[in-house]
């Protein structure tokens, strides 16, 4: 049976990506292509029905092609995937820094191309992936692109990908920024007394379901979650109190956010 998704690059973000497609049953649809597959993956993959690095006939026809490879791969990668431009798919680029107009060149200027932004929560379909097509994709490559990258979490599309670079500082580098957060709240807790390893496990459960609840309850928004939480004159306001001085965190963030997006800015050039 020929393949229709065809996956180029299964490592961290392509197999996260693949996983999603298989639990919706997608599985006889996949050939990946991947020269170091990590052998869970890959027998998934096989029990599911889908190939992993096939003859090239069985994928002849594809009608979605995902490049998932580092950006430092992709120009060598897109070039080649070029030969299935006369199948008329959709070519989905996750790479981050890499531009559509980039990504005509190699693969063609009348290729169908989405460039998406994923970030690393993807990896157990809790991310959040942003996407652009450019003028060659279809209403229905579109909605197979869409389907392709809602395995990743949640999806959102641009018209135009001039706001990447600060989609890229606010959700593509955001996790660190959480992480970071989840740190700090421990070293604090370390120096109000607590052993390093419970303080580490309280600020980690605390982050994890404190983000559950904003998924969970998405008609709260993250100020009145805050406020919920926070008892006239009880304890989350003594600390908020600080946090929030001056704007104290608000403007950190701001300087950071605004930092990263410069970065990627300078890297995407
Ligand atoms: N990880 C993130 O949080 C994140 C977030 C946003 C976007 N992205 C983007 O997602 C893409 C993949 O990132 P990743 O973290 O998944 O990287 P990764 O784990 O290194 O996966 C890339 C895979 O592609 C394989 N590969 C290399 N050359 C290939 C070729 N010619 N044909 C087929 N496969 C090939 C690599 O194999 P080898 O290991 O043998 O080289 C590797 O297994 C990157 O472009 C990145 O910018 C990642």
């Amino acid at each position: 049976m020929s393949r229709t998704l065809l996956l180029i690059g299964a490592g961290r973000m392509g197999a996260a990506l693949a996983r999603g497609w298989i639990a919706e049953g997608r599985g006889p649809e996949i050939a990946a292509i991947e020269p170091n597959p990590d052998p869970v993956f890959a027998r998934a993959l096989k029990k599911a029905g889908g190939l992993l690095n096939p003859k090239g006939a069985l994928i002849a026809a594809p009608k979605a092609v995902v490049l998932a490879v580092k950006p430092q791969m992709l120009e060598a990668v897109a070039r080649d995937a070029a030969r299935f431009a006369a199948a008329r798919p959709v070519f989905v680029s996750i790479a981050a820094g890499v531009g559509l107009a980039k990504l005509e060149t190699w693969l063609g200027d009348r290729a169908a191309i989405v460039r998406a932004m994923p970030n690393l929560p993807a990896a157990v379909g809790e991310g959040v992936t942003v996407a652009t097509p450019n003028g060659r994709v279809s209403r229905a490559q579109k909605a197979l692109a869409g389907a392709l990258l809602k395995a990743a979490g949640a999806l959102e599309w641009l018209d135009d990908e001039s706001p990447i670079d600060a989609v890229t500082a606010v959700s593509g580098s955001g996790p660190a920024y959480v992480f970071l957060l989840a740190e700090a709240m421990a070293a604090a807790g370390v120096a109000a007394g607590l052993k390093p390893d419970l303080a580490a496990r309280l600020a980690r459960t605390t982050v994890a379901g404190a983000g559950a609840l904003l998924s969970a309850w998405p008609e709260r928004d993250a100020a009145t979650l805050r406020r919920d939480v926070t008892s006239p004159g009880g304890t989350t306001e003594a600390a908020l109190k600080i946090l929030m001085a001056n704007d104290a965190l608000q403007k950190l963030m701001t300087r950071a956010v605004q930092a990263a997006a410069r970065r990627a800015g300078e890297l995407g050039r």
